[in-house]
């Protein structure tokens, strides 16, 4: 990308549209292309095809996805799949259509098979069954990765895919139901310090190890991969570092200040018991991650006591 090029950030108000942004405009991108959901609705084909027609962007990054935590996906499956499915196939067909020259496509790690191995590698994708609660999330996902893949090889095109871990950071959605752990260990322990509790109770045994990626540090990657990868094959995106539940949980106490205990609730859901991501193509294809989870959730932290104080107004 030039640093002129026409660049379009589908999702840009989304946690990492909105950090997709932000790097961008820090390494001097300036002609950035934005659309909220009202503005235009990617679900609507002969709107998405006016608006490329339009607009004539010359790279596209597509972070516009119906994101939801379990419930949500277990509740509206049709939902997920219809959604997701028709405005990935919009955006990026739209984009073939007028010769964008390059198009990254972001999926999460749900894609991979529910017994995968650990770490996770790029080739384990549609080797077994997928997990069952997010199944029409990952069908679509897999759907457009897929996508990209068949137009490269049909129409030679240079459209790319990445998948991922679990991200937290500037933007994060802290509902106290919808939320991923992270953010919701955060609220959780920042409403006990404000209510002097004496204790928090967390779900599950606390054993189960996953992986967190700094949200700035994804679109760090996301524009360097933009600039310097091409292939069919998607690439992990993650720290390749684990941490349990429970030392998730004392990380965000320190962070909140919180004096009081942590209890667990082992008669609750553990989930999988392990999901970590293999990254050693992104390293080696020269990146790694900066940010350490102690800064991340300080970071992120901070960010929720200003989503606090935006919301109040
Ligand atoms: N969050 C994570 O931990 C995580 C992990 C791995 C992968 N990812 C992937 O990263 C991508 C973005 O996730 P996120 O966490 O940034 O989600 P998010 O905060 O919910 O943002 C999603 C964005 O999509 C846009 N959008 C939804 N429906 C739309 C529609 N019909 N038309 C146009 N725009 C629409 C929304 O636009 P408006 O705000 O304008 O309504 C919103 O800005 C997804 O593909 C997700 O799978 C996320």
């Amino acid at each position: 990308m030039d640093k002129n090029s026409k660049i379009y950030v589908a999702g840009h108000h989304g946690m990492v549209g909105s950090a997709i942004i932000r790097r961008l405009h820090d390494q001097g991108y300036q002609n950035l292309v934005l659309r909220t959901s009202k503005e235009l609705d990617l679900r609507r084909q002969a709107e998405v095809e006016r608006f490329f027609e339009e607009e004539q962007p010359e790279y596209v990054f597509l972070a516009a996805a119906k994101v939801g935590g379990i419930m949500a996906n277990q509740s509206y499956p049709a939902d997920f799949m219809y959604d997701n499915m028709i405005m990935e196939m919009n955006v990026i067909h739209s984009a073939y259509g007028i010769g964008v020259k390059k198009l990254m496509f972001l999926g999460s790690s749900c894609i991979y098979p529910r017994l995968a191995p650990q770490p996770m590698p790029e080739s384990c994708l549609l080797t077994s069954s997928l997990e069952q609660t997010n199944e029409a999330y990952a069908l679509a996902k897999i759907s457009g990765l897929k996508y990209c893949e068949y137009l490269n090889r049909q129409c030679g095109t240079d459209y790319i895919s990445v998948m991922p871990t679990n991200l937290y950071g500037p933007n994060d959605n802290y509902h106290p139901e919808h939320s991923h752990v992270l953010p919701a260990l955060i609220r959780r322990f920042h409403e006990a310090r404000e209510a002097g509790k004496e204790e928090v109770v967390i779900w599950g045994s606390g054993k189960p190890l996953r992986e967190f990626l700094y949200v700035d540090d994804l679109a760090d990657a996301c524009v360097y991969l933009m600039n310097t990868y091409s292939g069919n094959e998607t690439v992990n995106l993650g720290t390749g570092k684990e941490v349990s539940i429970a030392q998730l949980a004392e990380l965000v106490k320190e962070a909140v200040g919180y004096k009081g205990k942590i209890t667990y609730d082992p008669s609750k859901p553990d989930g999988t018991p392990r999901k970590l991501l293999d990254v050693s193509k992104l390293n080696a294809l020269g990146w790694t991650y900066q940010t350490e989870l102690e800064e991340g959730i300080r970071l992120a932290y901070e960010d929720f006591k200003n989503s606090e104080v935006r919301a109040e107004r």
